[in-house]
């Protein structure tokens, strides 16, 4: 696991715009799973700069989002469809076939979750996935649990995260209780992982995920055993870390057993 430490937001925002702008110019029909949230926003900022300045070209990528809400219609601006298109998709040159966020009004949801996970497959698999990480540990929508879901899946949100979510409604009673979610398999099989997280309000669930036991109850603790995950953090997520594990490259869990074997 390699770990950046940014000094403020937008550091680490350029900082994960450039990880991604790597990987399209090192193959351009990259297929690239893509977060939502507060925490990527000034990352898609970025990206769409660099498009519209420096000639980042998405013509070939294919996207898959994360998740999105059950029950919202695309065009209510609280789904992850609006938020994708409004913020990224709408000022890049990608085409709108090679865009992918699960169907949160399909009439058949446990089909839609089947299809999905078959596109990702039918696609090649993720070669990079883009996360944001909860409060409680979550990635995705997968949310503390007893057990890791597997595959792309029909989720009850978790109240932290409606409680979390709600900023962006205008009560808590409109924010919806179920999603769809890629599942903690379907998470790690994307070849590259990085996940984003500023601000101290993350530094618990960080510290958890890098440093705690590998457990569902900390969802984003699995990514231990990921062969190739970057986090790329601010000051404020990574304050429990310690100041000496700036920009240092962590052992991850995999070596480690693969040492003891
Ligand atoms: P946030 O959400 O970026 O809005 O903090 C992240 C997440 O819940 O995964």
């Amino acid at each position: 696991m390699r770990i950046y430490v940014s000094k403020d937001y937008e550091e680490m925002s350029k900082k994960a715009a450039n990880i991604v702008a790597a990987q399209i110019y090192l193959r351009p029909n990259s297929v690239i799973g893509l977060a939502t949230g507060s925490t990527p926003l000034l990352m898609y900022q970025e990206l769409v700069r660099l498009h519209k300045e420096e000639g980042l070209d998405f013509s070939e990528v294919v996207t898959f989002n994360l998740d999105e809400y059950i029950g919202l219609p695309e065009r209510d601006v609280n789904s992850y469809h609006y938020y994708m298109h409004n913020q990224f998709f709408n000022h890049i040159n990608i085409r709108r076939d090679n865009i992918h966020i699960p169907n949160g009004m399909a009439s058949n949801i446990d089909k839609e979750c089947v299809d999905y996970e078959r596109l990702i497959m039918v696609q090649g698999g993720i070669d990079l996935q883009v996360l944001g990480i909860g409060k409680n540990g979550h990635i995705g929508f997968n949310e503390p649990d007893v057990k890791f879901e597997t595959a792309t899946h029909r989720v009850k949100l978790d109240e932290e995260t409606i409680n979390a979510n709600a900023r962006f409604f205008q009560c808590i009673e409109q924010v919806p209780q179920y999603a769809i979610s890629m599942g903690i398999k379907t998470i790690m099989h994307a070849k590259k992982v990085l996940l984003l997280a500023n601000g101290s309000a993350k530094a618990e669930a960080v510290f958890k995920s890098v440093y705690g036991g590998i457990t569902p109850e900390t969802p984003a603790s699995i990514l231990q055993l990921h062969q190739d995950v970057t986090m790329v953090l601010d000051e404020g997520g990574a304050q429990m870390l310690g100041r000496s594990l700036a920009n240092y490259n962590i052992d991850n869990a995999l070596n480690r057993l693969q040492a003891q074997a």
